[in-house]
């Protein structure tokens, strides 16, 4: 099976995909920061059966890391994600250096970003997180100029963001969410994964029987989410995690949950040894 052909220039990319939009082809864009598995595998999957063609990005972008973040750590792993999506939907790869994506440096040059919903929750305890990634993505969709772009649910707060900014910037594209893939245990997959140790990873998937235990509450009726996020928040602590934030929120808006909403989302963030976890779980009342 044959690699997909990878552009890290700017020119070339828009060359080949110039080529596709005169063919009129519906073209589907998955941003990823590489160090690939099944959870990205599914948003190229979703990709291809909603577009004529596939591109995906490879780009670990600094401007989402702050200080003290695992930028430099964060796996690079470019000839095992080309194997990967080799004989997949995916017809091209966009892994851009950093000098292509920022050539006049990362500071003092163009943000986008949308206040509020970046600031609660992980952008409480990652300032600056979630510009990086609205900067890139509306970068990414500039570039790409895609038809669809596929996010995964994991990031949950990313997804919400990246549709307002959509909807506030008029960008002309459709976001579409997939749900998390997970390991056997219930770990949601994540890069980060590879950070914790054989005794953390025995503990890691804690956190979604946390966020299951409190869905299966709300279904049940339980209508106290303090008394939820409270009893979250001691379930991860007791599981030997340090949490951050366990809370229950509107699945649109992330606002805080209200007796009356039906679609609600329960967030959680937790640190595990090296490894900053996060999950959630939807939770539909009707
Ligand atoms: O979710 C990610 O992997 C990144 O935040 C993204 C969307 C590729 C932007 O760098």
């Amino acid at each position: 099976m044959s690699r997909p052909p990878v552009e890290g220039g700017v020119a070339g990319l828009r060359t080949r995909l110039a080529d596709w939009r005169r063919d009129g082809a519906r073209i589907a864009f998955v941003p990823t920061m590489g160090n690939l598995h099944e959870g990205h595998m599914d948003l190229v999957r979703t990709a291809g059966e909603r577009a004529d063609r596939v591109v995906a990005s490879i780009f670990v972008n600094p401007l989402q890391f702050g200080p003290g973040e695992d930028f430099a750590a964060y796996p690079r792993t470019l000839a095992d994600d080309l194997d990967r999506l080799a004989g997949t939907c995916c017809d091209l790869v966009f892994a851009p250096t950093e000098a292509v994506m920022y050539p006049h440096g990362r500071e003092g040059r163009t943000r986008v970003e949308v206040p509020g919903l970046s600031a609660i929750l992980c952008g409480a305890s990652r300032p600056g997180h979630f510009a990086g990634v609205t900067t890139v993505v509306a970068k990414l969709f500039h570039l790409v100029q895609p038809d669809l772009a596929v996010f995964g649910h994991k990031d949950y707060q990313q997804l919400a963001i990246i549709r307002r900014m959509v909807t506030d910037l008029d960008f002309p594209l459709q976001v579409t969410g997939v749900p998390t893939r997970r390991e056997a245990d219930g770990l949601a997959m994540s890069s980060r994964n590879r950070y914790l140790t054989p005794a953390e990873r025995r503990i890691a998937p804690a956190l979604y029987a946390a966020l299951q235990q409190a869905a299966a509450g709300l279904r049940q009726g339980e209508r106290d989410f303090v008394a939820l996020q409270q009893a979250g928040m001691e379930n991860i602590r007791s599981a030997g995690m340090a949490p951050e934030y366990f809370e229950v929120r509107r699945q649109d808006t992330l606002a805080p949950a209200t007796a009356g909403d039906r679609n609600l989302v329960v967030l959680a963030a937790s640190k595990l040894g090296r490894a900053r976890l996060i999950d959630n779980v939807l939770v539909d009342l009707d």
